[in-house]
């Protein structure tokens, strides 16, 4: 099975503007502590547009921009298995 790459930005515009919500979504959820996914904390990943977007999840290469923590629950269950 091919893990599912999330990076998570914990550049300064998304930290301020939700990304450590995710960060502690990512860690409390149990959808997400099985080995289906590998999250990996990155620095900006270069399209936030100077915070304008944030904050950023990156999912396979993907980018989603202003992501909340409900749309990237919906978003990671559609690559459960
Ligand atoms: S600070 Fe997150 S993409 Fe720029």
């Amino acid at each position: 099975m091919r893990k599912v790459s999330v990076e998570v930005c914990c550049g300064l515009h998304c930290s301020l503007k939700g990304g450590q919500e995710l960060l502690d979504l990512i860690e409390s959820n149990p959808l997400f502590q099985g080995d289906q996914f590998d999250f990996i904390p990155v620095n900006c990943l270069q399209c936030c547009d100077d915070g304008a977007l944030s904050p950023v999840v990156s999912i396979n290469g993907e980018n989603y921009m202003k992501i909340t923590p409900e749309r990237l629950v919906s978003t990671l269950r559609t690559f459960i298995n």
